[in-house]
């Protein structure tokens, strides 16, 4: 691969790292922001908390979670890492992603019927978040090899068929 590519790999891993520690950590603070939500407070600190915590959402944790996203697709090139650790971490991002859209459902909830809603107990998104954070950390740190996950045949031969269309040779 070209030597300055390769030279980025640092700097992309760097943008990774930041991105999913604000990431995780919006994600574990979100819920206890959320349990702050209480109907009872006067309307102005109760629309002030709902502000606080839509931004911290929109404009903290979700590009937070893009950009460790587009950080780490940059990286299974780079480190050309097409192994069985990196796709049973990539099937944990998936629910840490569900438990992400999970919070803003909540927080959209809120937002619609304020006088109303209440949020679950902030355990509930606590663990629906930690669960993955943590199979994802043991997996990308361990690299474990995974050897006995395998793939059928027909997944890992050339079938010999035709595609619907050219393909250009160069
Ligand atoms: C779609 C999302 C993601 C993709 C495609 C992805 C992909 C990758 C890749 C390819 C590497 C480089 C591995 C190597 O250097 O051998 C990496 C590093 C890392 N990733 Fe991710 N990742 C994603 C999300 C996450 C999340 C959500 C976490 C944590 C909760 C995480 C934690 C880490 C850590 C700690 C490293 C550094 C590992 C090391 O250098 O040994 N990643 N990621």
């Amino acid at each position: 691969m070209i030597d300055w590519l390769i030279a980025t790999i640092p700097i992309i891993k760097s943008v990774h790292i930041a991105g999913l520690i604000i990431w995780c950590g919006g994600l574990l603070a979100m819920p206890m922001m959320l349990g702050r939500h209480r109907p009872a407070d006067t309307a102005d600190d109760y629309r002030q908390i709902r502000h606080a915590t839509h931004m911290t959402y929109t404009i903290c944790v979700t590009p937070a979670a893009v950009i460790t996203v587009i950080a780490g697709t940059w990286l299974i090139f780079l480190r050309e890492a097409f192994v069985p650790w990196l796709f049973a971490k990539l099937a944990f991002v998936a629910l840490l992603v569900v438990a992400h859209a999970w919070i803003g459902h909540i927080l959209a909830q809120i937002a619609e019927e304020p006088e109303h809603h209440q949020p679950p107990k902030a355990i509930y998104p606590v663990i629906a978040a930690l669960v993955p954070m943590l199979v994802i950390l043991t997996l990308v740190l361990a690299k474990p090899a995974l050897d006995g996950i395998t793939f059928p045949d027909w997944l890992l031969e050339p079938r010999g068929a035709q595609l619907p269309f050219d393909v250009p040779s160069r």
